[in-house]
């Protein structure tokens, strides 16, 4: 029988069943859903169980809107449930971590017997630095097995560490490291990116000369760089760690600990600082990914291709693989087009049987072609992931049919900083699943679709998600800034937590999630407010005005457009050339990162303003995607709008480069 094409299978608008065998055997059987919605409570206590706490709650849960406490008298080490507790139960021996460096120039294998020694070094490390159970640690580095074994150093000692992906740039670092009132930083020379050293110390550098709280630099020796150095703060992680001994006397935290702060875009322009605690989250993101990816330790290898630096890494990579002891690979580089079947080789490899990636990454690989595919064996994949963005109904087809054989199911997970873990999901051995839908709350969860007055909709119908009860990984606050906390999750509808994304519920009721419905935008998975790219720009000297909005793209899911009017003294040939375009990149390059760069920047005299003055973001999300205007009518001046156009088709849809 010929084998369906890809159209066929994305418009028969089926479902994909689980494999029976798989059903048959899953961690995740449908009494699953029965123990969650019979008694909420009692199941997450179930789950809690599960990890190693040196002494029991005696309360699951205080709610006292909208602050939760979990597991309430319970203490806990959180890297003991990570490292230790294997070692003891004799699975010392058991493979951690595949490390595989970028272009796969080194590999190292980290048992769990090795990853303890590693970290108790590190923990002694830190420790002799003077750090103490509550104070932060910012972490700036690359996906490479220290880095692990720093984050896990700080949860051994109660630090909270303060993770910045390695992409941002150093006044995004230097927000972080004095917002959090981190006194120490731990980084690396460099970075390999694309086979190539790229330099990491020197954005650490120029963040830390204006944090004169910052005593220590904590520098990992990643590929020989040369560095500049300041005697008196800055120390080799070889000096500091590799001479530590071994062993460290793990102390039990309370339950509700700070584990770690992850800064997040909001709707303004200062990222805030998301707050998760130690029981709950590992309890949470423990038992999503034993159910969610099917995990068997005893047989998967399993890689999450996100980033550590980002909420993924820090839930997926860290502590939900390792509390349940499986074996992971962990590659230090990213797709680009001169490696396209880096992926393939590498799964071929190492036999991965579950991959969970983002939809920009499938895109970005389906865009290469299948053909790359065919020559691997891939076979031994049984579960595939996706999150960060919604994925379209064409790359889930793709990515079950040619990733995973046409045999494997995808679970496209929905989640966010803030809850910590996975919300809603399919479970691979229970769900039939739908290309495209998130599907259902994961058993415990409660959320539901909204309309404007808080009201669920009907099946059918479209709104907001709302979550309506407090999960055990939620997160406990914004770091410093408790009315924010209360005013951007809690203050949209009463008691019951607003994510900022649209959904809807299908006939059956089942949830689709339809992307942000604030001002942040989703590009590549990764969260930018327009607002902070708007702070950027203005910045420049010669920027007096800026809108920026996200608009569609077939590969990053959103691209951010800018539209910038130039202060009056600046000349027109000046303003109109491509060197003041670059600049403007430039500039946001500097105050947030790479990733934050616009596609496009269209240098236009006025912006399309309402009477009252406000800049009208709808039409420039028209203009962006090349849409008919939508309703004009409140706009102060018509011919605004034409005028950009006209600069638009001018600027010949100039498209940026790679982040
Ligand atoms: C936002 C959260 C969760 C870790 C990565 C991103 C969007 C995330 C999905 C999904 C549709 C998704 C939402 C959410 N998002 N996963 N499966 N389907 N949208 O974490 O940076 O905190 O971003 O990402 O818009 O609110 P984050």
């Amino acid at each position: 029988m010929a084998e369906p094409t890809l159209d066929a299978l994305l418009h028969e608008s089926r479902r994909f069943e689980p494999p029976a065998d798989l059903a048959a055997a899953a961690n995740a059987q449908p009494a699953l859903y029965d123990a969650g919605s019979v008694n909420r409570i009692a199941f997450w206590e179930e789950q809690a169980r599960w990890l190693w706490w040196d002494q029991p709650w005696t309360t699951p849960l205080v709610w006292d809107p909208p602050y939760a406490q979990w597991f309430v008298g319970g203490r806990l080490n959180a890297c003991v449930n990570a490292v230790d507790r294997h070692v003891v139960a004799g699975f010392g021996d058991k493979v951690a971590f595949h490390w595989v460096a970028d272009a796969e120039a080194t590999t190292r294998t980290i048992t769990y017997g090795e990853l303890q020694r590693e970290v108790c070094k590190a923990a002694n490390g830190l420790l002799s630095l003077g750090v103490e159970a509550g104070d932060r640690v910012a972490v700036y580095m690359p996906m490479i097995p220290e880095t692990i074994f720093t984050i896990l150093a700080c949860a051994r000692i109660g630090a909270p560490h303060n993770v910045v992906f390695c992409g941002f740039s150093a006044d995004a670092l230097r927000g972080r490291i004095l917002d959090a009132d981190a006194r120490v930083v731990v980084t690396t020379d460099a970075q390999m990116r694309r086979g190539k050293s790229t330099p990491v110390k020197p954005a650490v550098d120029e963040a830390v000369a204006q944090c004169p709280d910052v005593r220590t630099v904590v520098v990992v020796r990643r590929t020989g760089e040369d560095v500049s150095w300041t005697e008196g703060r800055d120390v080799w992680w070889h000096d500091v760690v590799d001479t530590q001994l071994d062993t460290h006397q793990p102390e039990a935290f309370d339950a509700e600990h700070p584990l770690f702060m992850m800064y997040t875009s909001g709707t303004t322009a200062r990222p805030k600082g998301i707050l998760h605690t130690t029981g709950g989250y590992l309890t949470q993101v423990a038992a999503t990914h034993r159910y969610v990816f099917d995990l068997k330790p005893d047989r998967d290898v399993y890689w999450c291709a996100a980033d550590i630096g980002w909420i993924t890494g820090h839930s997926y990579i860290v502590y939900g693989p390792l509390c349940n002891g499986a074996t992971s690979l962990l590659y230090e580089g990213t797709p680009h087009p001169e490696d396209q079947d880096r992926w393939w080789k590498l799964i071929e490899k190492y036999k991965v049987t579950i991959l969970y990636t983002a939809p920009t990454t499938i895109r970005t690989l389906m865009k290469w072609g299948h053909e790359i595919l065919e020559p691997y064996d891939l076979s031994s994949l049984r579960v595939l992931g996706s999150v960060g963005e919604p994925i379209n109904p064409e790359a889930w087809v793709w990515y079950r049919t040619y990733v995973g054989g046409g045999r494997t199911p995808v679970v496209d997970t929905w989640w966010q900083t803030e809850t910590g873990a996975i919300m809603i999901t399919p479970l691979p051995g229970v769900t039939a699943t739908k290309p495209g839908a998130a599907m259902t709350p994961f058993p415990g969860i409660s959320a539901d679709v909204v309309d404007n007055d808080g009201k669920p909709v009907p099946d059918g119908g479209g709104g907001f998600l709302v979550l309506t009860e407090p999960w055990p990984s939620m997160l406990r606050g914004i770091w410093g800034d408790d009315t924010r906390y209360r005013e951007t999750y809690w203050s949209r509808f009463d008691n019951v937590y607003f994510a900022g994304d649209g959904a809807k519920k299908d006939e059956d009721g089942d949830i689709w999630l339809l992307g942000r419905v604030d001002d942040v935008m989703n590009i590549s998975g990764h969260r930018i407010s327009t607002t902070e790219v708007e702070h950027a720009l203005v910045g420049h000297p010669a920027v007096a005005e800026a809108a920026v909005v996200g608009a569609t793209d077939p590969t990053t899911g959103q691209a951010i457009v800018a539209f910038v009017t130039p202060r009056g003294n600046v000349a027109e040939d000046e303003s109109k050339g491509d060197a003041f375009v670059q600049a403007l990149r430039a500039q946001v390059a500097k105050e947030i990162g790479p990733i934050a760069k616009p596609r496009q920047i269209l240098v236009t005299p006025e912006l399309p303003k309402t009477r009252s003055g406000k800049i009208m973001r709808r039409l420039l999300r028209d203009i962006a995607e090349n849409r008919e205007l939508g309703d004009v009518t409140t706009l102060l001046d018509p011919t605004v709008t034409d005028m950009i156009r006209t600069n638009l088709s001018e600027s010949g849809g100039a498209g940026g480069d790679e982040a």
